[in-house]
């Protein structure tokens, strides 16, 4: 999308941390901003400081009824989406035991609002505004915020990262089926940023364990604004992955590098699927 200005950002969880990020920078980049938070008192305040004209609504990303109301009114003001910001998401801090039982002792209540929130909420904006997006024949761009925790999962991170991998992996999907209809995807990939996150992650998990809350002290971060830079250029360029962090690059080596290394003989020597499940199961959008 080489033009942002003029073009109808609607971005989640922007109230705050990077979807405000991201609207400053699309603010700047002259686009118009509907802007979307399960807190809408914190939206307001963050809307004043936006330029005027900025749209806000409060979205809880888990209900259908709320993404029909949201379309609806953009829809009514501006005619429709062009740019969607998945960016709403939750996080349960490290397990209090990142050892043996980690993720055996995740909540279920935990590990359901991580999927209800961080996946099923991707899933439900992408389903209300993509096919206007597609009907109105003008492009778009779609961008979910998933994490370095998409493409690495450490030991207490189980929930977290399962959530995230799962971002990765419909969008991936969702860029390979766009393709043919001009609209572009991009899976926002941040290490630290500087934001709300950790601390409410942490306050969450000890809340539902019953122990008192200290707030974790919180070592420097990235900047949100700088990571909505980033995006925007993203969206120009139309990439599909976005890393804002590259000191993890090693990391996500070595866990490539031993996934590929784990490719050995087949366990029926002689058997191969065939070329059509093959061609399958590429992704155009790799290639791009
Ligand atoms: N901050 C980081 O270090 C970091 C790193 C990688 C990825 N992320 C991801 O970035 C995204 C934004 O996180 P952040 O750091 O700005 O966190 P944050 O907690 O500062 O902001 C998240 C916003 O989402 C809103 N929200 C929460 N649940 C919602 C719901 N059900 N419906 C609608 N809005 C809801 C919150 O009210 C809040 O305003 C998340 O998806 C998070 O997983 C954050």
């Amino acid at each position: 999308m080489d033009d942002i200005a003029g073009k109808v950002v609607l971005v989640t969880g922007a109230a705050r941390g990077i979807g405000l990020g991201l609207a400053q920078a699309f603010a700047a980049a002259g686009a118009h901003l509907a802007l979307t938070d399960i807190d809408g008192v914190a939206l307001e305040e963050a809307a004043r400081s936006l330029p005027l004209g900025t749209l806000t609504f409060g979205l809880d990303v888990r209900s259908p009824a709320d993404w029909s109301r949201v379309v609806a009114g953009i829809e009514e003001v501006h005619g429709g989406i062009d740019i969607l910001c998945n960016n709403a998401g939750v996080g349960m801090g490290r397990s209090a035991a990142s050892g043996p039982t980690g993720f055996a002792d995740i909540p279920l209540e935990h590990w359901q609002l991580l999927l209800d929130v961080n996946l099923t909420g991707v899933f439900l904006g992408v389903r209300s505004v993509v096919p206007g997006m597609i009907a109105r024949g003008r492009g778009g761009h779609v961008v979910n915020t998933a994490s370095m925790a998409g493409f690495l999962a450490p030991a207490g991170l189980a929930g977290y990262s399962a959530s995230k991998f799962g971002v990765v992996a419909l969008s991936e999907s969702l860029a390979a089926e766009l393709l043919p209809v001009g609209i572009g995807v991009s899976i926002l990939c941040p290490g630290g940023v500087r934001s709300d996150f950790v601390e409410r992650s942490a306050e969450r998990s000890a809340l539902a364990a019953g122990r008192p809350f200290t707030p974790p002290v919180q070592p420097m971060k990235m900047q949100a604004r700088n990571v909505g830079e980033r995006v925007v250029q993203a969206v120009r360029a139309n990439e599909l992955h976005v890393f804002t962090h590259p000191e993890y690059e090693p990391l996500v080596r070595e866990r490539v590098d031993a996934v590929m290394a784990a490719f050995g003989p087949s366990a029926e020597p002689g058997y191969s699927d065939t070329p059509a499940m093959l061609a399958g199961s590429g992704n155009a959008a790799y290639r791009r």
